[in-house]
């Protein structure tokens, strides 16, 4: 067979785009063990290399959007490349080849569990999956996970390379009994398109060239299956769909709205709408660098101008009018969760749909997966590689498709917003109906008539610091000192709550996410109510002392700090329950085995080594007093 390697890698990915027939994207699933890099080193072998520098170049390219590439890896690899700035590995090798019929792009990823996150990563660009199995081995529980996690991620094209045939005498027996359990279990998966072919990597047989040695065998080689499975042209037949990267705005005459088309065709005088807003235009033009355009289609980076004045912005999606994406502000969705810190319901993350980014939580984990055995779990986190069925909530509506249907505009990830690591990667099923059904309802009494009836400015105080600390203690003396200066305070006290309102929730790292955040959300109201709020609880993590100032509007939360060494709160020991920690009577005891993230910046820090609660209470008030939130007359 001649083929010719691909000659000029640096062609432009938005080129590769034009003609995505002629591009197949797969990722090749299995261990070192099943030989899938003696397959790998094959393929690469017989046909001709391109030189990974060069590959390395387009996924450069791609990783600063240049010719309309930002598609050219899909949603997951923006999140890749996120992570390579962020200094964490996702080992997925790409690697290139091309014979005169296709190009190829290999997403190379290792096969172990622990490594979930990299085939996600690789299976959300591919179009196929080759799937190796050792003969001599058969379907193995690893087998099935990778099946489950390709078919999750969309892949509808299996290659089921059982390999090592060498070593079974190239017997038809074994061949057809693994074919046969493979099929039984990707039909129950959603797999419809599976080909079964028999292959020794290590001798070359029906890798590139056909075997003598299996004249039982009539069906493709490896090489001719990838050179001929049709793959459907999803990007093209899809509706149209565009997530505006930036406005840009050079003079008071022209307003382009910038990005790649991720899906569809659009042309001029098309009518389209602008999601979420759900604002109508036309489309006057579609501009590009080399001139302006009659119709554009899924790969390409144009400027879109409209034929009216609306508003629009980065993270919008422009759909057409006919054919609209969804637009939610909750969903059901699977998560693949790639961080060593667990995901924690309630816990805010961003969260990056399309070119939007929000903010955003889990609320609950409906259930997880075992993904090797496909069980359905019950839990209340996920932990790395682990995958879950969720309800998600954001705090703005965003434009979406189902997953299924789009895999730009319904796949997101999820940033730690701490850590600015991408923490995971999700698939979104549909929008949930209760959230479409909500409205935020204006009350006339608002929180500056509430206040202004108590003649203050309300906040949150926010204590935090470990048990034994002296919170209450010190907030219960600014409520006095408040109260006598005829302020209207309410203090919410860790201990108090969870004998009531949070009584279902104990003292594990999510409970305490959600405990968090319940009190949080009473803060606002009571802040709406135009209250000086103090509130007294441990809250060791930052994440959810962030979420409680992010509720409110700047210049409402004070952070402070009751700092108070670990033996110091220890020997104090007001409530006996560090001596019992210690025993190991109570377990995931803060500071002892459950941890407290110390504060980086609080508005106020109080040494109780040095400070006595009285003093404290003092500071606080006549900071309070410097931050106008007491007027310095009444004191
Ligand atoms: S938080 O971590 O979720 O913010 P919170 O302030 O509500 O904790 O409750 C802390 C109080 O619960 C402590 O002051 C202590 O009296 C009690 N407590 C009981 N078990 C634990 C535990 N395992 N860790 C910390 N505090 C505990």
């Amino acid at each position: 067979m001649n083929r010719v390697p691909f000659a000029n890698a640096s062609v432009p990915t938005a080129q590769l785009h034009r003609e995505p027939r002629d591009l197949l994207r797969f990722i090749t699933c299995g261990s070192v063990d099943d030989g899938k890099s003696t397959l790998i080193g094959r393929l690469l072998y017989e046909t001709k290399v391109v030189p990974e520098d060069q590959l390395a170049e387009i996924i450069r390219a791609s990783a600063t959007g240049d010719a309309g590439s930002s598609t050219e890896f899909a949603f997951l690899l923006d999140g890749l490349v996120a992570e390579r700035e962020q200094g964490i590995t996702i080992d997925v090798a790409f690697r290139f080849f091309a014979t005169d019929r296709r190009k190829f792009i290999i997403a190379d990823t290792p096969g172990h569990e622990q490594y979930t996150r990299n085939m996600v990563t690789g299976a959300s660009n591919a179009d196929v999956a080759v799937i190796l199995i050792d003969a001599r081995k058969g379907v193995l529980t690893q087998t099935r996970r990778h099946s489950y996690i390709c078919a999750l991620l969309g892949i509808r094209h299996v290659a089921l390379a059982i390999n090592k045939m060498d070593l079974l005498d190239f017997a038809e027996a074994p061949f057809r009994a693994i074919a046969a359990e493979y099929h039984s279990f990707a039909q129950s998966h959603g797999i419809a398109d599976v080909t079964a072919i028999p292959v020794s990597a290590l001798k070359g047989d029906n890798v590139a060239a056909p075997s003598t040695k299996m004249p039982w065998y009539a069906g493709p080689t490896l090489l001719d299956y990838l050179e001929n499975v049709e793959v459907e042209d999803r990007l093209r037949t899809a509706p149209f769909r565009m997530p505006v990267q930036w406005v840009n705005r050079p003079h008071a005459h022209f307003r382009g709205f910038c990005g790649t088309i991720v899906s569809g065709r659009v042309r001029q005088g098309d009518e389209i709408v602008v999601q979420p807003s759900g604002r109508r235009s036309r489309i006057a033009r579609l501009v590009t660098f080399e001139g302006d355009l009659a119709e554009a289609v899924a790969g390409q980076a144009v400027t879109l101008t409209l034929t009216d004045e609306v508003d629009v912005s980065r993270g919008d999606l422009v759909s057409p009018l006919s054919a609209p994406a969804g637009v939610s502000e909750q969903f059901e969705a699977t998560v693949i969760w790639m961080d060593d810190d667990p995901l924690l319901p309630g816990r805010s993350y961003y969260v990056r749909v399309g070119t939007a980014t929000v903010t955003g939580s889990v609320s609950t984990i409906k259930y997880k997966l075992n993904i090797n055995t496909m069980e359905h779990l019950a839990g209340r986190t996920l932990a790395l590689n682990e995958i879950g069925v969720c309800t998600i909530s954001l705090d703005r509506p965003v434009a979406f498709d189902p997953y299924a249907e789009n895999r730009d505009t319904g796949g997101f990830i999820l940033i730690d917003r701490i850590t600015n690591r991408t923490a995971g990667a999700g698939l979104l099923h549909f929008g949930l109906r209760r959230a479409q059904n909500l409205f935020h309802q204006a009350v006339e009494i608002d929180k500056h008539a509430q206040a202004a009836l108590k003649a203050q400015k309300p906040c949150v105080l926010w204590f935090t610091g470990l048990s034994g600390a002296g919170k209450s203690t010190i907030a219960n003396l600014v409520e006095r000192r408040l109260y006598a200066l005829r302020r209207h305070c309410y203090l919410l006290d860790g201990d108090n709550l969870r004998l009531g309102l949070n009584r279902d929730l104990g003292f594990t790292i999510a409970d305490r996410v959600e405990n968090i955040r319940r009190a949080a959300e009473i803060a606002k109201l009571m802040v709406d109510a135009g209250l000086i709020v103090l509130v007294s609880f441990i809250s060791p993590f930052r994440a959810e002392r962030r979420m409680a100032r992010d509720l409110l509007e700047d210049g409402e939360f004070f952070e402070i700090f009751v700092d108070t060494p670990l033996a110091v709160a220890e020997a104090r020991d007001p409530k006996g329950l560090y001596r019992r920690a210690r025993r190991g009577e109570i377990k995931n005891f803060t500071g002892i085995d459950s941890p407290y993230e110390p504060p980086l910046a609080p508005d106020i820090h109080i040494n109780t080594t040095t400070t006595p609660a009285e003093a404290a209470a003092e500071l606080i008030i006549a900071r309070l007093v410097e931050l106008g939130i007491i007027s310095r007359d009444l004191c």
